[in-house]
């Protein structure tokens, strides 16, 4: 192979790019090709490198910030198949740290650790391994079939007791926003998100735009502060919640067949004791899968998700789809 070139992303790179590597190997590979994209200084702060091979090119590297996840920045690269194993991955990412550190000097980027996500067992998986990144994170997304757990009893099951547990509540409510912000910190402290404004947490899960399209929550029992025989007039406060997305919300991978299920973000108030958590998870998730199953996103993060959903997948009565994404870093 002839020696190669490299330099910065150019219009245009990316037709000649897809035409020469086809189809992403998984589901992180396609949606990182979309990061490819020319240099920027902020919101994000990017850098994209091409390696031509006599003119043409044929491999591609980026990093990028976020200013949610302010850690670490992302970082992939890829490389046309007759390229590989030749050392050109290995060169586009020595060049994108080396960026990345005077990016960090230069004071644009506050950190210049990096992160990529892989599908487990693929060339992404072993490169990123051999460049000296772990696993941070497994994400998988879940299929949970329906009637495969027992409805929770409210109190004498009278209908006015399930209605002050259980409760639809607008996508717009303060508290729900309050409740998923915390949760979602909770469950990224390996890569930490800093504390969420409420129009932050709005804008990545509960607008329009995000596809939400109505929560229910799970409610303690109310208390009265006169105790116990007088009827207390608060809602208990929320202690689970579900915010379902209209279809494609969530990443699934290519060519996999479309789910008739709806797809929902649950989560439990984060400070909840672990067993109240997986409680509140078990009968929240219950309800909304009593007639219909439902797609989830499931990070080995989520404790309380996962002790219901694992050995739910372990019996059959939940699914895995498509293929598990890894998070690496350092
Ligand atoms: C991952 C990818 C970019 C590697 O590109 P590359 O040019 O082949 O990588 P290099 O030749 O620099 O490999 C460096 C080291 O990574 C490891 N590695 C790379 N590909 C590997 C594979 N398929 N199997 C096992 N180890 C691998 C090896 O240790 C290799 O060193 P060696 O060849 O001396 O054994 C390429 O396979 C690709 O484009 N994959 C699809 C895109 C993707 O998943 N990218 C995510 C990475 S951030």
């Amino acid at each position: 192979m002839a020696e190669l070139s490299y330099r910065a992303w150019q219009d245009g790179d990316d037709l000649t790019l897809r035409e020469i590597w086809g189809d992403a190997e998984s589901a992180a590979a396609g949606a990182f090709r979309a990061a490819l994209a020319p240099e920027s200084e902020a919101n994000p702060w990017r850098r994209t490198i091409v390696a031509q091979d006599q003119g043409i090119p044929v491999a591609a590297g980026v990093v990028y910030s976020t200013t949610l996840h302010p850690q670490r920045l992302w970082a992939f690269v890829e490389v046309a198949k007759d390229h590989r194993r030749a050392g050109v991955g290995a060169t586009l990412l020595t060049m994108l740290r080396r960026e990345a550190e005077g990016a960090l000097a230069a004071g644009l980027v506050s950190t210049a650790a990096l992160r990529t996500k892989v599908a487990p067992e693929t060339s992404g998986a072993a490169f990123a391994a051999a460049m000296g990144l772990s696993v941070l994170q497994r994400n998988r997304v879940v299929e949970v079939a329906p009637a495969a757990l027992k409805l929770p009893a409210f109190g004498e099951g009278t209908e006015a007791e399930a209605s002050a547990r259980v409760q639809d509540l607008a996508t717009g409510s303060v508290e729900l926003t309050d409740v998923v912000g915390r949760y979602y910190e909770s469950v990224n402290t390996w890569d930490p998100t800093g504390p969420l404004s409420p129009g932050a947490v709005q804008r990545m899960f509960l607008d329009d735009l995000t596809g939400a399209h109505g929560a229910l929550v799970l409610r303690a029992e109310p208390a009265s502060a006169f105790g116990a025989s007088v009827q207390p007039s608060k809602k208990g406060r929320i202690e689970a919640f579900a915010v379902s997305y209209s279809q494609g919300h969530l990443p699934t991978e290519d060519g996999a067949p479309a789910s008739a299920a709806s797809e929902v973000f649950l989560g439990v108030e984060p400070k909840l004791a672990h067993e109240d958590a997986v409680r509140a998870v078990y009968d929240l998730l219950a309800l909304i899968t009593h007639q219909y199953p439902v797609l989830l996103e499931l990070d080995d993060s989520m404790e309380a998700l996962a002790a219901v959903v694992n050995p739910m997948i372990e019996v059959g009565a939940a699914k895995v789809r498509g293929t598990e994404t890894l998070v690496l870093g350092e």
